[in-house]
């Protein structure tokens, strides 16, 4: 295993990682959903505030200030929330990290699942990415899709173009750069990545994270891991990682997931 993966309460872990030691941090902790999560009919883990929101921020606080110590100086935090919090956790982070440091708000549109006949359904997450020092940070463009223009030409090698009164306009072969809002689907309940566990993220999702935001043999940590998704993406990837869960439960699923998955490389 590239890694270390860690069954326990993450502030005491980070607190005793050396500082600037992780390239990229990944993290989705409990959206203070007020309620037990559960997966497969077990109680997995409890996501209740009783003193709100204010007991969630004293619960956050200290743990993002950690992130932010442990990043090196071209690393980046990407924070997974929705609705409920994440207006309130974007001004923590402007405080820590320095509003300056702010690079995105992610919209994860997902899409499926119930609608409300009460106000629009809602069908997407936010992703709040910062960089430590924005402009050293690493980013590589992704792509995918292809151009909303009509009347593409295509030369003998396959590239994209459009003839102009100066010529030929040429677009990336790749297709568009990815923007903020992303259509990666939900896990269905059949989905062969499915483990049974609450919340647990797509393997796409992480591999646009880590793809954009870190580089081969860097260290990409998940401080709240669950089921160890960004941790199998990682390794998949020839990355370094670090995770963490206080769920014992959570661990033991993410260490057969990375061997399954290093037993198939
Ligand atoms: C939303 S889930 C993460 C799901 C994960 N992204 C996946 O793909 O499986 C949040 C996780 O945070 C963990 N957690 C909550 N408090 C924690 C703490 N103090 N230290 C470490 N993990 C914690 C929970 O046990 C839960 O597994």
């Amino acid at each position: 295993m590239a890694g270390g993966l860690v069954a326990g309460d993450n502030l005491e872990w980070m607190s005793s990682l050396e500082d600037a030691s992780c390239d990229l941090i990944y993290v989705d902790p409990p959206f203070m959903s007020d309620k037990v999560r559960s997966g497969q009919g077990r109680a997995v883990f409890d996501d209740r505030w009783p003193d709100g929101l204010s007991s969630y921020l004293d619960f956050l606080r200290p743990r993002v200030a950690q992130m932010h110590r442990l990043l090196s100086p071209h690393g980046s935090l990407y924070i997974h929330l929705d609705w409920r919090t994440v207006h309130y956790v974007k001004v923590l982070l402007d405080e820590l990290f320095g509003s300056g440091n702010f690079l995105n708000e992610i919209v994860w549109a997902y899409r499926t699942g119930g609608r409300s006949n009460r106000w629009f359904a809602r069908k997407h997450d936010t992703i709040l990415l910062y960089a430590k020092r924005a402009g050293e940070h690493t980013f590589h463009v992704q792509r995918e899709g292809k151009f909303r223009t009509d009347g593409l030409n295509y030369d003998k090698d396959g590239r994209p173009y459009k003839n102009t009164l100066e010529g030929r306009l040429y677009f990336h072969k790749d297709g568009p750069a990815v923007c903020d809002v992303w259509d990666i689907p939900f896990l269905s309940t059949v989905s062969n990545e499915r483990t049974g566990y609450p919340s647990q993220k797509p393997e796409a999702l992480l591999e646009r994270i880590i793809l954009a935001s870190s580089n081969p043999g860097d260290v990409v940590a998940d401080f709240f891991c669950g089921s160890g998704t960004t941790l199998v993406v990682a390794q998949r990837l020839g990355r370094r990682f670090l995770g963490c869960d206080i769920n014992e439960q959570a661990v033991a699923i993410a260490r057969d997931r990375l061997a399954c998955a290093s037993q198939s490389v």
